[in-house]
């Protein structure tokens, strides 16, 4: 029989939160705890499919080797105290559908679940995953009045995954020697940044042409629309769930990587009051530090031109909101 000796030193492990347990809020789940990160609240309006999700993950601990703890709930209650909270709440993409489509549906939804997770971890760290990214970024912080360190978008983590995967496909490399980074909004104004993208410190530039480089550029613009188009039933989940992952790794260890990452800009790249993908470290502070790159011309008027983009939909689902509260 084993006997328990002195309890009263409590000592939790990090919890996250992910609001939203569908594809991409589960898969995370799954990451977050098989890595052993942090243990997992999963929240859903769906009553049910959370806990049926946390009970299945629950089961698995024993072969995947970890012991960390994951509940699912229909209760913000149950997930005080998070250190980083996730949002993937709302609707995706169907074919035919932009990402700009679900920013009705998606604001509210949003604007809800930003407020009651607050309301319950004061002191977290909040990812913003649902679409459209950079304006529910944007809603997400101003719903919740967070410094902006503290509140982020994941887009770019997941697009210069995808640049990275179709330039190691072109050349026959292993992927993880490929590093490339995507700013921009999440979208089709993206602004992969060829100039920079390496395989082992080898410019691709050098070993790639011209023509070449844009087609990988454009399939990687349209790298969700692809999938939604063969899928047919949804978006991608599990390359959005690792890129998440990486970035809830980066701000519980305190590993400082450079990542793009959508965020609240006061004055960077000479844009103001926008939410968007620039380089950021992630440390235990959240967002520790933006990059400054020097961008040439064209590269600075892409980011603008897709920061305007942003801007029109971030007023225009203000607009949406207020008339929704006024109804
Ligand atoms: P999904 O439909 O599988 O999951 C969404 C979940 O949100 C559902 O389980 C639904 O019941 C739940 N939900 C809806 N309203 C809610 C509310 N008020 N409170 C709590 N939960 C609520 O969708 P999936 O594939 O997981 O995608 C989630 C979001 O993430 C979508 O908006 C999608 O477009 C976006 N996404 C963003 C990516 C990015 O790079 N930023 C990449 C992939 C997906
Ligand atoms: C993606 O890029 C739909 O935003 C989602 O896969």
């Amino acid at each position: 029989m084993l006997s328990p000796l002195d309890s009263s030193i409590v000592c939790r492990l990090p919890r996250v939160a992910i609001i939203g347990a569908g594809r991409v809020g589960s898969t995370l789940a799954q990451r977050i705890a098989e890595k052993n990160l942090a243990d997992v609240v999963l929240l859903d309006i769906v009553e049910g499919m959370p806990q049926g999700l946390a009970l299945d993950l629950l089961e698995a601990r024993g072969i995947e080797l970890h012991n960390r703890e994951i509940i699912g709930t229909n209760d913000y209650a149950d997930t005080a105290g998070s250190q980083i909270v996730v949002i993937t709440a709302g609707i995706p993409r169907k074919p035919g559908m932009s990402r700009d489509d679900l920013l009705k549906t998606n604001a509210k939804i949003v604007v809800e679940a930003a407020k009651s997770a607050i309301a319950y971890s004061p002191n977290a760290i909040f990812i913003v995953v649902t679409n459209p990214l950079d304006v529910m970024t944007y809603l997400a912080w101003e719903a919740t009045g967070l410094p902006r360190n503290r509140i982020m978008g994941m887009a770019g983590v997941l697009d210069s995954a995808r640049f990275e995967t179709f330039i190691a496909l072109e050349l026959g490399v292993l992927p993880a020697d490929v590093k490339a980074m995507v700013l921009g909004s999440h979208g089709d104004l993206m602004v992969p940044l060829s100039r920079y993208a390496t395989v082992n410190g080898i410019p691709i530039t050098e070993l790639l042409d011209a023509d070449t480089i844009e087609r990988l550029v454009d399939r990687t613009r349209n790298g969700g629309a692809e999938i939604v188009e063969l899928m047919q039933t949804g978006g991608a989940f599990f390359a959005p769930a690792s890129a998440t992952s990486l970035m809830v790794e980066s701000i519980l260890l305190n590993q400082s990587r450079l990542l793009p990452v959508a965020a609240y800009l006061q004055g960077e790249y000479g844009l103001k009051d926008v939410v968007i993908g620039v380089p950021c470290c992630l440390g235990f502070g959240g967002i520790e530090s933006i990059l400054e790159l020097n961008l040439s011309n064209s590269e600075r008027e892409a980011l603008h031109i897709s920061a305007q983009s942003v801007r029109k939909n971030i007023e225009r689902s203000q607009e949406i909101l207020a008339a929704t509260s006024s109804i």
